[in-house]
Parts: structure tokens; C-alpha cells; sequence
């Protein structure tokens, strides 16, 4: 299957000169979807992992059946104020401005072998924050998997030293 068939491409969204690439008709389509978590289920498979971390929101919708389907646990990483208990934080950088993400803190036991899963690579800021709160919790990040990387806008750079797989590259 070509997964990027699947993947629409709207012009000037959110704002003019950007063209979003978006997934969900990857996601309504159950060949697409399947084929799609599939591939990540057996990279997953490979690195022997016992943990899928995501972060919000379509990062849950890629990681979840991801975990399902290999019967381990999956830990949200959310924006401020959205998990109810204890957490730990990482701020990163935006284009303008900063932003912060947060995981509980008991999500992770040391030593557990986490796959971080998200929907798209652009900059890289939010892949890199969740690696920060992964390790900040003595998990050890055995790779990043993505559908979509924009490579054009170098979010490999900030994953140097970690394994990553992207199922379609603009
Ligand atoms: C999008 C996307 C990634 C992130 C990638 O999420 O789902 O998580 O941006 O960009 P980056 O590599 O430049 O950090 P968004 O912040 O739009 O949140 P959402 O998934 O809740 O819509």
C-alpha cells in the first residue's frame, strides 16, 4: 500500500504558504489505519518495547492502537493542567514564544524501553520535549515513530543519537 495516496493535502491551512498534510483520511479509511499501525506495531516489535509514550492529541490516536495491538501500556504526554496527578514538565521553544509538556510522574519506571509515538515531524520541538520527560523519568527512549516527516524543516536534527522511523518523508 502507498500510505501517502491516503494522506490529503490542503493548501494554505492554518494560513496562507502553509500546506498542511492531513491524516485523518488515513484514519477513516480501515485498510489505511490498519496498514499504518501496523508498520509502527512491527518497528515497536524490533526495539523490544514495553512502553508507548504519545503526545496530545493525535499522537494518542497513533500510539493507542499501537499498544493495543502488542498488549503493553500507554502513558499520555499533555499540555499544562490537563493530567490530574502528580507530573513532571519540560518547556521547549516555539517559533515565537515557549510551550510546555507534561507526563505523570509514576508513568514510566526506570528502565523501561519507550517508543514515543506521534502523527508528524515538523520542527522537532515537541518530539524533543517528550524525549526530555521520558528520560527525566529514567525511561530509555528506544526510538521515535511518525507517519508523516516534514524533512524540510530539519526535526531530525534535534533527534540525533535516537533511532526514528517515518512512514512518509516530504
Ligand atoms: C502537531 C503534531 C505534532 C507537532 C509537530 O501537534 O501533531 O505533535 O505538531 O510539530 P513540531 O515537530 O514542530 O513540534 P499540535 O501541536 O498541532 O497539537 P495537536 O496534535 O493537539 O493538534
Amino acid at each position: 500500500m502507498n500510505l501517502k495516496d491516503y494522506v490529503t493535502v490542503v493548501p494554505d491551512y492554518p494560513k496562507e504558504g502553509i500546506t498542511f498534510k492531513d491524516i485523518t483520511t488515513i484514519m477513516d479509511n480501515g485498510e489505511a489505519y490498519k496498514f499504518a499501525t501496523d508498520e509502527i506495531v512491527k518497528y515497536a516489535q524490533e526495539l523490544n518495547t514495553d512502553l508507548i509514550v504519545g503526545p496530545e492529541a493525535r499522537g494518542f490516536i497513533i500510539g493507542c492502537p499501537v499498544a493495543y495491538a502488542l498488549e503493553i501500556g500507554f502513558a499520555p504526554v499533555r499540555k499544562p493542567g490537563k493530567l490530574p496527578r502528580e507530573t513532571v514538565s519540560v518547556d521547549y521553544d516555539l517559533e515565537y514564544g515557549q510551550d510546555t509538556l507534561t507526563i505523570h510522574s509514576d508513568a514510566i519506571k526506570p528502565g523501561q524501553r519507550v517508543l514515543i509515538v506521534d502523527d508528524l515531524l515538523a520542527t522537532g520541538g515537541t518530539i524533543g520535549a517528550t524525549i526530555a520527560l521520558v528520560e527525566k523519568l529514567g525511561g530509555i527512549v528506544v526510538g521515535c515513530a511518525f507517519i508523516i516527516e516534514l524533512s524540510y524543516l530539519n526535526g531530525r536534527d534535534k533527534l540525533k543519537g535516537y533511532d526514528m522511523r517515518a512512514l512518509i518523508t516530504y
